[in-house]
């Protein structure tokens, strides 16, 4: 897959409950603090697509697996290039644009019950970010996360689909090993102020 890197963009994912959330919240601080101007964003989007995904997420509409992927790709495309806070328009404005979530989810997530082929196809065509930040950890960890904070139950929400996304993760990196998109693997199990010093010192230390 040979796809453009876009400087300063910069992508967080991991398992549902792995704490990315928790991450950002730190790296914008971080951020802040430095006056380093930035902009956080996130996907699904708050969108009208997204917001019709996360209906679906909650089991609202039932569609297709193959519909999922789409929108989950039509969500990523205004995210991308929309003419309105597109990811591409912030850039020129900000420093770093980082994401909660992009593209190598629906690789891991959207594969599982369609077309891993169809997936790739739908995705093949946006930029990589500069960085990749990967936070690991365990699947059991993340649904006992899951389980304390007793939210509402996503589609997604299951420990043997998680350790499905989790290997699909793998492959997923394993598909960009040959771009020039740096991937920053971080051991999410330790305190989320270790894990933030880790992705601070990775990526943010020149
Ligand atoms: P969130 O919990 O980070 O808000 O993400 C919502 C869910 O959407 C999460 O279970 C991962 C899933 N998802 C996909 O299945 N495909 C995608 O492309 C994206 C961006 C998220």
């Amino acid at each position: 897959m040979k796809q453009e890197i876009l400087k300063g963009f910069i992508v967080i994912e991991g398992l549902d409950g792995s704490g990315t959330t928790t991450q950002l919240d730190n790296i914008t601080s971080f951020l802040r603090n430095r006056n380093i101007s930035h902009i956080r964003t996130f996907e699904p989007t708050d969108r009208e697509t997204g917001l019709l995904i996360r209906k679906v997420l909650a089991g609202q509409i039932p569609l297709k697996q193959e519909t999922i992927a789409y929108l989950f790709a039509a969500d990523r495309n205004e995210h991308i290039f929309g003419e309105k806070n597109g990811i591409i328009e912030l850039l020129k404005t900000n420093r770093y644009v980082i994401s909660d979530r992009y593209h190598f989810s629906s690789i891991a997530y959207q594969s599982i019950n369609s077309d891993p082929l169809l997936v790739e196809e739908l995705n093949s065509r946006f930029p990589l970010p500069e960085f990749l930040i990967f936070v690991d950890v365990p699947v059991e960890e993340c649904q006992r996360r899951i389980n304390m904070r007793n939210g509402a139950v996503e589609i997604y929400d299951n420990i043997d689909y998680q350790r499905i996304v989790l290997e699909n993760y793998n492959k997923a990196i394993g598909l960009f090993a040959e771009s020039q998109m740096k991937v920053i693997r971080v051991n999410g199990t330790k305190s989320a102020e270790e894990v933030t010093g880790e992705i601070i010192s990775a990526v943010f230390s020149d």
